[in-house]
C-alpha cells in the first residue's frame, strides 16, 4: 500500500515568508476548501482539476482551522445549510457559509484560537486557544462552558468517539477530559516535546499525537502507549486517521507518511512541500489532502492494496483499476470500473467492490453484476457464503450476490459509521453486532428479515467485547459466535437459545485476534503471541476437559510483533506481522475432514482417520464430537484407543530417544520434540517430523543447516504441492530445487539407513548399558 501524490506547479495560495497557518476541509470525495494566511479561501475541484478564489477574507483575519459541520448522515437530512468554522488569530471564529460569506463571528479566545472542531452529531463545537482555554459552543455559537483553563497554548483538540469526552495538548501532556463535570480526567506524559497535533479515531478508539520530539504515537484511549516512532528530522506537525480506522497519514517538513493503525509505516513521501501542518482525508477514506507550508495544497490517494484469497491476488493499480492475477497460471486480469474504488472484499468465490457510486458483484472476472448505491460512502464489507452485509454512513444493508436486497437491520442509538470487522460479524443466516452504547452487549439479527433473533434479547457477557466471530459452517440453530473481551479472554456461546439463559464458556485467555475458518467450525487465534487452533472449539459445551486436549498450538517464535490474523481459509492462515509484512501458517486438513465427518455421521470413517492420522488432538475432538451425537459407540472407541494405538506405536520406534520425542509430540510440543530428536543427534528424524507437520520452511532450514536430507525435503515438498495442485512460489524452496536432483529410489534408501542406524545405535547401547549393569 502507498500514496500516489500530485502536487501543482505553483502554489494558488500566495506565499509570503513561511507559512505558519494554511489549513484544509472536504466538502465532498472531490471538493475541498483552503484557507491560508492570505486571507482567500479556495475551492479545489478534483474532478475538473480547477481550482477557485470562493471569497477574500478581510485583512483582519488570518486564518488558523478549518472544520466543516458534519454531514449528517443516516439521520434525517434537515434543511442544514453548509456551513464551516474557521478559526482564526484574532481571538475569534467565523461560521461561514459555503458561499464564503461570514454567518457569523465571535469573539472566543484572548489571543489566536488554534484550533475549532465540531462533535459527531454537530450539536457542538470545541475551541482551543493561545489562552489556554477550552470551550464548548452550540451549533449556533452561544458559549455554552468553558471546559478547560491552562497556563499554556491548546495546540490541537479532538473529540471522543461518543462525543462526551475531548482530547487536548498540554505541553509534553495529553489531557483526556469528560464533558459531564464530575467523570474522570486522564492525563499523561505523552512525548519529549510540545505535542502539535492529536487526533482520536470513532471506529477503533485510538489517539494518535505528534509533536516537536520529532515523534508519533499510538494510544489507546486510557493512555497506554501502542506504538512510538522512531525520531524524524523535523517536528511532526499534522496527523490524520482516515475515517475507517484502518490507516492514518503524518506530516512533517517535506514529508508525508501513510501509516497502519497499529503503527507501523506503509509508505514514505518525500514532496516538495515545507511542513504540512494540516491533513485531512475525505469521508470516504480515498482521499487525502495536506496543507503545506510553502502554500501548496497536496493530494493524495492511496493504491496497490492487496487482496488474497485461495488462489488470487488481487491489487488495486489504480483508483479505478484492480488487478487480478491468478498465482497457479500466473494469468491476469485487469477490472475497470466507472468510479473510485472505495472498499473491496474477497471471499467465498466472489469479489465485491464498492466505488463512490455502485456495488460490483464478480463471480467471474468478465461479467460483474453491477448496482446503484444510495451512499457513496461504504465503510465495510463482510462477506458469508450465502450473502454480503455492505456497511455505510446510514445503516447496514445485506445482499445476495445476485445483487438483491434482503435485509437492513436496525436498532435504537445505530452508528453505522462506526461499525469495524471487529464488532460486526456476519454469517449466512445471522448478523452479530456489539452495540456501542454497552459493549457487554451484542445484538443478534436473523440475516433473512433483519429482525432481532428469537425473543429479541440481545446476548450479555459480563466484560466489554472487543471482537466478535460468528462461526460459518453447520445448521443455523447450532449457530455459535466467538468473543474477546476487554480481559483478552476467549468466549464461546450459541447464538439461538430459544428463551434458556445462554451459557458462555470460555475457551482461551491473552486472546488478540482471531478467525473461524470457512469451510469447518475450526477457529484460530493468537494467545500469548502463539498461533492457537481449536479444532473443535464446542467441546467446551460436552467435555470442558478434552478442550485442551483438542488445541493445536503452533510455535510463534517467528513471528514479530504482535500478528492478526487475517483470514483461515482451507489449511492456510494468513497473518499481518507487526512491521506489515504478511506470513503464512498451514493447519493440517484432518480436523475440517473429521468435522465434515461428523456432520454426515460417518462415525467409521473418521475412526479410521484417527487411526491414520496418530494425532491425539484428533482423538479428543471425534471423542467431543460423538459425544456431542450421542455416538457413544464411537465415543467409548475415541476416549480408549489412542492409549492403547499410541503405546503400540511408541513400542514400534526404532530408540528410546525417538519414542520421548513422539511423546512430546503427541502431547503437541511440537519444538520440544524436535529439540529432542537433534539433542540425540537424530537429524533426518528432527527434518523428518517437520515434514509431517508440513512445516515445509523449518524441515529445510534444518536439512541446510546441517547439510543432510535437502532432497529429502525437497522430494516430499514437490509430492504435496502435487496433491494440491499449486505451484512453487517459495523462494528458498526454488532456489534449493535449482542445484538438487530429486531420486525417490535414493532418498529411501537413505532414510532405510537413517533408521537401521538408529535401531543399531540402540542396541549398541543396550548392550553397553546390560554390560554395565553386569560389572
Ligand atoms: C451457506 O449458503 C450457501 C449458499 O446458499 C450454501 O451453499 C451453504 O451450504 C450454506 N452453508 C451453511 C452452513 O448453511
Ligand atoms: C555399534 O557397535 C559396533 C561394534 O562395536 C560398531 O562397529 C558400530 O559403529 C556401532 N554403531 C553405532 C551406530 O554406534
Amino acid at each position: 500500500m502507498r500514496l500516489k501524490t500530485s502536487l501543482l506547479k505553483e502554489s494558488k495560495h500566495i506565499l509570503f515568508v513561511v507559512m505558519e497557518h494554511i489549513c484544509v476541509g472536504w466538502t465532498t470525495a472531490d471538493e475541498l476548501y483552503s484557507c491560508s494566511e492570505d486571507h482567500q479561501i479556495l475551492k479545489w475541484n478534483l474532478l475538473t482539476s480547477e481550482t477557485s478564489l470562493i471569497v477574500k477574507l478581510p485583512e483582519e483575519i488570518y486564518p488558523t482551522d478549518l472544520h466543516w459541520f458534519p454531514k449528517t448522515v443516516g439521520v434525517k437530512k434537515q434543511a442544514q445549510a453548509e456551513i464551516f468554522v474557521l478559526t482564526s488569530t484574532d481571538g475569534k471564529f467565523h461560521l461561514t457559509s459555503k458561499m464564503g460569506r461570514i454567518e457569523k463571528s465571535v469573539e472566543a479566545h484572548k489571543g489566536a484560537v488554534l484550533a475549532g472542531r465540531w462533535n459527531y452529531d454537530g450539536t457542538a463545537l470545541i475551541t482551543a486557544g493561545e489562552d489556554g482555554q477550552i470551550k464548548i459552543w452550540s451549533k449556533s455559537g452561544m458559549l455554552r462552558s468553558t471546559l478547560a483553563s491552562q497556563g499554556s497554548p491548546v495546540y490541537s483538540v479532538a473529540w471522543g468517539p461518543d462525543s462526551d469526552r475531548i482530547l487536548y495538548t498540554s505541553g509534553r501532556q495529553l489531557i483526556i477530559k469528560p464533558l459531564q463535570p464530575s467523570a474522570k480526567i486522564i492525563q499523561w506524559k505523552a512525548h519529549d516535546g510540545v505535542i502539535l497535533k492529536v487526533d482520536w479515531n470513532s471506529v477503533n478508539d485510538l489517539i494518535l499525537s505528534g509533536g516537536e520530539d520529532c515523534k508519533y504515537k499510538v494510544w489507546d484511549s486510557f493512555g497506554h502507549l501502542l506504538h512510538c516512532s522512531l525520531s524524524h528530522d523535523y517536528p511532526v506537525t499534522s496527523l490524520s486517521w482516515a475515517p475507517d480506522g484502518e490507516v492514518f497519514a503524518v506530516g512533517s517538513f517535506n514529508t508525508l507518511r501513510l501509516c497502519d493503525k497499529t503503527g507501523w509505516s506503509y509508505a514514505l513521501e518525500k514532496p516538495n512541500t515545507g511542513s504540512v501542518f494540516s491533513l485531512a482525508w475525505s469521508a470516504d477514506g480515498t482521499q487525502l489532502a495536506g496543507a503545506c507550508g510553502n502554500g501548496h495544497v497536496i493530494f493524495a490517494h492511496v493504491v496497490e492494496q492487496h487482496w488474497e484469497w485461495k488462489n488470487f491476488v488481487i491489487t488495486l493499480t489504480k483508483r479505478r483499476t484492480m488487478q487480478v492475477r491468478n498465482v497457479l497460471n500466473d494469468a491476469v486480469d485487469l477490472l475497470e470500473f466507472r468510479d473510485r474504488v472505495i472498499k473491496a472484499s474477497l471471499a467465498h468465490g466472489h469479489l465485491v467492490v464498492a466505488t463512490s457510486l455502485q456495488c460490483y458483484v464478480y463471480k467471474n472476472w468478465n461479467t460483474p453484476l453491477i448496482f446503484d448505491l444510495k451512499e457513496g460512502t461504504v465503510s465495510l464489507i463482510l462477506q458469508a457464503e450465502k450473502h454480503f452485509l455492505l456497511v455505510d454512513g446510514a445503516g447496514l444493508y445485506t445482499f445476495s450476490y445476485e445483487g438483491r436486497l434482503i435485509s437492513s437491520p436496525k436498532f435504537p442509538g445505530m452508528r453505522a459509521d462506526i461499525l469495524n470487522a471487529q464488532s460486526v460479524s456476519l454469517s449466512n443466516d445471522t448478523i452479530a453486532i456489539r452495540d456501542k452504547s454497552d459493549e457487554k452487549v451484542i445484538l443478534l439479527f436473523d440475516a433473512l428479515t433483519g429482525k432481532a433473533l428469537g425473543d429479541g434479547k440481545p446476548l450479555t457477557h459480563k466484560q466489554e467485547v472487543l471482537e466478535i466471530a460468528l462461526d460459518q459452517c453447520g445448521p443455523s440453530t447450532d449457530r455459535k459466535i466467538a468473543l474477546i473481551d476487554k480481559n483478552r479472554d476467549l468466549y464461546l456461546t450459541t447464538v439461538r437459545h430459544l428463551g434458556r439463559e445462554p451459557k458462555i464458556c470460555k475457551i482461551g485467555s491473552m486472546v488478540h485476534s482471531m478467525a473461524w475458518n470457512d469451510a469447518a467450525n475450526i477457529l484460530c487465534g493468537i494467545q500469548d503471541n502463539q498461533l492457537t487452533v481449536w479444532y473443535y472449539p464446542s467441546v467446551v459445551f460436552t467435555d470442558k476437559e478434552l478442550l485442551p486436549k483438542t488445541l493445536c498450538i503452533k510455535d510463534g517464535s517467528e513471528f514479530r510483533r504482535a500478528p492478526q490474523v487475517l483470514n483461515y481459509i482451507g489449511t492456510k492462515v494468513t497473518l499481518r506481522q507487526g512491521d506489515g509484512s504478511l506470513v503464512y501458517s498451514s493447519v493440517l486438513p484432518f480436523p475440517a475432514l473429521l468435522h465434515e465427518y461428523s456432520i454426515s455421521a460417518r462415525w467409521e470413517d473418521a475412526l479410521r482417520l484417527c487411526c491414520y492420522a496418530k494425532d491425539q488432538s484428533l482423538w479428543a475432538c471425534l471423542a467431543g464430537m460423538a459425544m456431542a451425537n450421542r455416538e457413544l459407540t464411537t465415543a467409548e472407541m475415541a476416549y480408549a484407543l489412542p492409549r492403547v494405538q499410541y503405546i503400540n506405536f511408541l513400542r514400534e520406534q526404532p530408540s528410546k530417544e525417538s519414542s520421548l520425542a513422539h511423546m512430546l509430540l503427541f502431547s503437541g510440543q511440537v519444538q520440544e520434540a524436535e529439540a529432542a530428536f537433534l539433542q540425540a543427534g537424530l537429524i533426518y528424524q528432527a527434518i523428518q517430523v517437520n515434514i509431517d507437520l508440513y512445516n515445509w520452511e523449518r524441515a529445510l532450514e534444518l536439512a541446510v543447516k546441517h547439510k543432510t536430507h535437502v532432497d529429502t525435503v525437497l522430494a516430499y515438498r514437490e509430492k504435496f504441492l502435487q496433491k494440491f495442485g499449486r505451484k512453487e512460489t517459495n523462494k528458498r524452496f526454488l532456489q534449493y530445487s535449482e542445484g538438487v536432483e530429486v531420486d525417490w529410489e535414493k532418498i529411501q534408501a537413505k532414510i532405510e539407513m537413517e533408521l537401521s542406524k538408529e535401531r543399531e545405535r540402540a542396541a549398541n547401547t543396550s548392550v553397553r548399558s546390560s554390560v554395565a549393569s553386569r560389572r
